[in-house]
C-alpha cells in the first residue's frame, strides 16, 4: 500500500501499528489494548484466567491438557503444540545426571513454552516421593512406610519443605506426591509408598502438602505443586495386585480410602492423580461419579486432575487408546492427560471428540481453567525459570541431618532380649547384603524407577553409620555373608531384606519370607553362638515367624534412604527407638490381607514397637 493522502495515512499508521504489535512479544503489548490483563500479577487470578482463556484457540486449550514425557518431545514441539506440562518418568534424567543439567533441561523446556504466542509456562512434573529422588546427589528420605512408623506430621511437613527446596533449584515445580494410599494388603508392590494401613495415618501425614506447597500455593520461593495420589482405593485391590480391582461397598470405600483425599483437599492440594485401579470392575480413569461428583463436587476439589502414566490406555483393556477412551476420561473429569509418547495422537483424538460434540467445549474450558489457575497461583508466569539459588540445598548438610532424624524416628524395635542398645566398646560383627549398600537401603524410586543395589548416589550406609557410632575403641568387622565370625565377638548385626522394586514389579505372591541368602547369613552368625540382632530393610512386613525365636534382637528399618547413620543412632541408643508399626505384621502370607480389627492374630499388631527404658 502506498502512503500519501490523509485517509490513506491513517490506514498506514493502523497497518504499521498492527505489524508492530504482531511482532511484539505479547508481554510488551501496550498502545490501545493497555497492559495484557493475564500478565498483570496485580490482578485477581480468576480475571487473569478469564482473560487468557478468551485469547486461547482450541489448539492452545488442547495443548494445555497434554503432558508428554521428556524423552518423547523436543523443546520446539512444546512451542508448536502449546504443551501445558512435561514430565520425567521414574529415573528419566538428563545425562550426565547432575543438578546443573537438571536445571538446564528444565529451563530449555520452559524457554520453549514461553516462545509460544501466549507465553504460557509449563509445569514440569516428577515423582519426588522420598526427596528429589531422580537426581543423583539429592537427599533421599525414608519411604512413606517408615515415616508412618515415625508418627510425626511436623517432621513430614519439614521433609516436604526440604524436598521442595531441592526441586526448586532444578526448576522442577510439580511433585507427583504424596501418595496417600491406604495399604491393606502387604503383598502389594507399593506398600512402602503408603503411610499406613488405616486412613488416619496418611490423613495425618498430608502435612507434607503444606511442606511442598507452602502455607498457600505459590507463597514463598520454593513452593511446588503437590499431588494427592492415586485416587481412589489403589491400596485396597484384591490380593494386593497393583492396578487391580477394589471390591468394596461404597460405604467401605468411603470409610477406608477417601479420608486422606478429603484431608488433602482441605489442605488445598493443587492436583490429584487418578489411580490405575478399578472399583468393582470400573476403571477409575473413567469413573465420572468418583472424580467429578465426589472429588470435585462433594469434596470441593478446585485443583486439577491428572491421569496416571498412559492411564487412559487401560480404560477398554485393549492396547492403544481410542477416541472413545479419551472422551471417557475427559468427560469423567480428568483435566490433564499423562501421555508420554503418543501425545500427538491424544491431541488429535481429543480434537475429534470436541469437534463431534462427544466432549463439550465447556469441559475443555473447565479443564483449562483449573490448570491455568494453579499455574497463576504458583507464580509460574512471574518466576518461570529454575531458581538456581537453591541448587546448593540439594544433598546439603541441613537436609541430610533432617533425613537422619527421620530415619532414627522410623526404626521400630520389635524384639530385644537385652542385646540393644549396643555398647560402643563392643566387638561387633556386621553381615548381610543390606549393610553396606545405599541402593538397597533406599529402595525403589531412587535415581532409577525400580532402584538398584550399589553405590547409586552419595550417602551413608548402615555399616558406615555403625562404624561411626561405635567410635575408635570398638571393633567392627564386616563380611557380607557372615564368614569369619567367631565367639570372640560380643554381638552380630545382620542387615537383610528386600532388593529394590517399584509398583507392580514389587507385587509378591510368594510366602513373603526372607530369601535363602539372607537366611544362610543369619544362620552362620547364630552358629557362632553370639547374640544376633536382625535389621530388616524392606518395603513391607516379611514373614519372619519361624526365624524370630533364634534372634536376640529385631528391628524394622523399612527403606531409610541415604542417611543410614540414623539406623545406627537407634542401635547404639543415641536415639531411643520410638517407631510404631504403621501396618499389622502377619504371621504368614496366608493371613494377607491382615489389618487391625479383622479378628486375625498377627505376629505384631498395628502400633507395636519397643523402647529402651
Ligand atoms: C507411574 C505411577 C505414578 C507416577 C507416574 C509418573 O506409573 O503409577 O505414581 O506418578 O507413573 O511417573
Amino acid at each position: 500500500m502506498y502512503c500519501s493522502s490523509t485517509p490513506v495515512v491513517r490506514r498506514c499508521l493502523a497497518l504499521g501499528m498492527s505489524v508492530v504489535l504482531a511482532l511484539t512479544p505479547i508481554g510488551a503489548l501496550r498502545a490501545d489494548m493497555g497492559p495484557v490483563r493475564y500478565l498483570d500479577p496485580g490482578r485477581p487470578v480468576a480475571s487473569r484466567v478469564d482473560d487468557l482463556l478468551a485469547r486461547m484457540s482450541l489448539d492452545d486449550k488442547l495443548g494445555q491438557m497434554t503432558q508428554p514425557e521428556r524423552r518423547h518431545i523436543e523443546p520446539d514441539e512444546v512451542t508448536r503444540f502449546r504443551i501445558g506440562s512435561v514430565l520425567s518418568g521414574g529415573g528419566s534424567a538428563p545425562s550426565p545426571n547432575n543438578v546443573r543439567n537438571w536445571a538446564d533441561m528444565y529451563d530449555g523446556f520452559q524457554r520453549a513454552a514461553l516462545a509460544a504466542p501466549l507465553r504460557v509456562p509449563i509445569l514440569y512434573g516428577v515423582d519426588a516421593v522420598h526427596g528429589h529422588n531422580n537426581v543423583v546427589g539429592a537427599t533421599i528420605f525414608p519411604h512413606n512406610i517408615g515415616l508412618g512408623a515415625a508418627r510425626d506430621p511436623e517432621l513430614v511437613r519439614r521433609i516436604g519443605a526440604a524436598t521442595a527446596e531441592e526441586m526448586t533449584g532444578t526448576g522442577v515445580d510439580w511433585n507427583f506426591a504424596p501418595c496417600v494410599c491406604v495399604a491393606r494388603d502387604d503383598r502389594w508392590g507399593r506398600t512402602y509408598e503408603s503411610f499406613g494401613e488405616v486412613p488416619e495415618l496418611p490423613s495425618s501425614m498430608t502435612t507434607i502438602i503444606d511442606g511442598l506447597q507452602g502455607s498457600a500455593l505459590g507463597r514463598g520461593p520454593t513452593s511446588v505443586l503437590a499431588t494427592a495420589k492415586h485416587y481412589v482405593g489403589d491400596g485396597g485391590t484384591a490380593g494386593g495386585r497393583d492396578q487391580g480391582d477394589v471390591r468394596l461397598s461404597e460405604e467401605d470405600l468411603r470409610a477406608v480410602h477417601l479420608p486422606p483425599f478429603r484431608e488433602a483437599v482441605r489442605r488445598a492440594v493443587g492436583s490429584v492423580m487418578v489411580s490405575y485401579s478399578s472399583w468393582n470392575g470400573l476403571k477409575m480413569h473413567q469413573n465420572r461419579y468418583l472424580i467429578t461428583d465426589v472429588l470435585k463436587g462433594e469434596l470441593g476439589f478446585s485443583g486439577f486432575v491428572v491421569s496416571d502414566y498412559n492411564g487412559i490406555d487401560q480404560i477398554d483393556g485393549a492396547p492403544g487408546f481410542t477416541r472413545k477412551e479419551v472422551a471417557a476420561a475427559i468427560n469423567a473429569g480428568i483435566d490433564m492427560v499423562m501421555v508420554p509418547a503418543e501425545w500427538r495422537r491424544f491431541i488429535e483424538r481429543l480434537r475429534a471428540a470436541v469437534e463431534d460434540g462427544t466432549v463439550p467445549m465447556a469441559r475443555i474450558d473447565d479443564a483449562n481453567r483449573r490448570i491455568l489457575t494453579k499455574k497463576f497461583e504458583l507464580g509460574l508466569f512471574e518466576r518461570p525459570m529454575a531458581d538456581r539459588r537453591y541448587l546448593g540445598t540439594i544433598g546439603g548438610a541441613a537436609h541430610r541431618a533432617l533425613a537422619r532424624r527421620a530415619v532414627a524416628a522410623s526404626q521400630v524395635v520389635l524384639k530385644n532380649d537385652d542385646v540393644l542398645p549396643l555398647d560402643e566398646g563392643d566387638r561387633i560383627f556386621v553381615a548381610g547384603r543390606g549393610a553396606d549398600d545405599i541402593g538397597l537401603q533406599s529402595g525403589g524410586w531412587t535415581v532409577t524407577w525400580q532402584g538398584a543395589p550399589g553405590a547409586t548416589t552419595p550417602g551413608t550406609t548402615i555399616l558406615q553409620g555403625i562404624r561411626e557410632a561405635a567410635g575408635g575403641s570398638a571393633t567392627v568387622t564386616y563380611a557380607r555373608d557372615g564368614t569369619g565370625i567367631d565367639r570372640s565377638y560380643d554381638v552380630a548385626v545382620a542387615v537383610v531384606g528386600e532388593q529394590p522394586y517399584a509398583e507392580y514389579e514389587g507385587d509378591r505372591t510368594d510366602d513373603l519370607r526372607l530369601d535363602d541368602t539372607d537366611r544362610e547369613t543369619i544362620g552362620r552368625l547364630r552358629a557362632a553362638g553370639v547374640p544376633v540382632v536382625v535389621v530388616l530393610v524392606s518395603g513391607r512386613p516379611l514373614n519372619v515367624t519361624s526365624e524370630l525365636p533364634g534372634w536376640d534382637g529385631f528391628m524394622a528399618s523399612w527403606l531409610p534412604g541415604t542417611e543410614g547413620a540414623g539406623v545406627a543412632d537407634v542401635l547404639f541408643g543415641d536415639t531411643d527407638p520410638s517407631g510404631r508399626l504403621p501396618v499389622t505384621w502377619p504371621r504368614s502370607a496366608a493371613q494377607e490381607p491382615i489389618n487391625a480389627g479383622d479378628g486375625q492374630r498377627p505376629l505384631f499388631p498395628l502400633g507395636a514397637g519397643l523402647g529402651y527404658d
